[in-house]
């Protein structure tokens, strides 16, 4: 795989969303999520869950009482970034971001801690003590799925180049000034 042909490059950054899912301890498996909020833009860390190429989708799990959902419904406009250290690339997304139930018989199978993710107090709540105990079920376990409509891929290289890809062109790509 080469970086140096548009389609080498996208091949890498969609290996690597790949990996990030597969892989705990790989970069990928963390990116940060920006929504558009009352107050203007917010960014979370995330686990990435899905990474589909023939889709443009990147998938994510969420509670849909949390802040970032409604902030979704509201406006689908979301970014992604995630930054991958040992190849020096920047991987920055936009994409429309849709909710859906999460799988109850997946969430019946995640152990009691990650379903308190899912279930528990309306994340941004005040508690009186730190923490939260977990109630209710699955309801509230989401899907996000983000169908991407641009990629801008920085890698750090000797030179550094840069490409900007759109889904409304097929993916083909561009380089860009770094
Ligand atoms: C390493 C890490 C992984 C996380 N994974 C998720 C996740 O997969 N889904 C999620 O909703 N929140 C996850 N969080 C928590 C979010 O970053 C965030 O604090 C929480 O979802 C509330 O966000 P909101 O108020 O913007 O909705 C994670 C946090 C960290 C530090």
């Amino acid at each position: 795989m080469t970086e140096s042909t548009l389609t080498g490059l996208l091949e890498t950054v969609w290996s690597h969303l790949s990996r990030g899912v597969a892989d705990r301890k790989h970069p990928a498996r963390h990116p940060t999520l920006a929504t558009l909020g009352p107050d203007g833009p917010e960014l979370r860390t995330l686990v990435l869950r899905g990474a589909d190429r023939a889709t443009a989708t990147l998938e994510l799990f969420t509670d849909a009482a949390s802040p970032k959902a409604l902030q979704i419904a509201a406006d689908p406009r979301v970014a992604l970034h995630v930054w991958l250290p040992k190849p020096q690339l920047q991987i920055r997304a936009r994409a429309r971001a849709t909710l859906n139930p999460g799988d109850p018989a997946l969430f019946a199978r995640l152990p009691a801690e990650a379903q308190a993710n899912y279930s528990g107090t309306v994340p941004g709540t005040p508690l009186d003590t730190p923490g939260d105990r977990p109630t209710g079920g699955p309801a509230r376990f989401a899907r996000i799925t983000c169908t991407l409509t641009e990629l801008d891929i920085l890698h750090l290289g000797t030179p550094h180049i840069r490409a900007l890809y759109r889904a409304s062109d097929g993916w083909q790509g561009q380089w860009i000034a770094p």
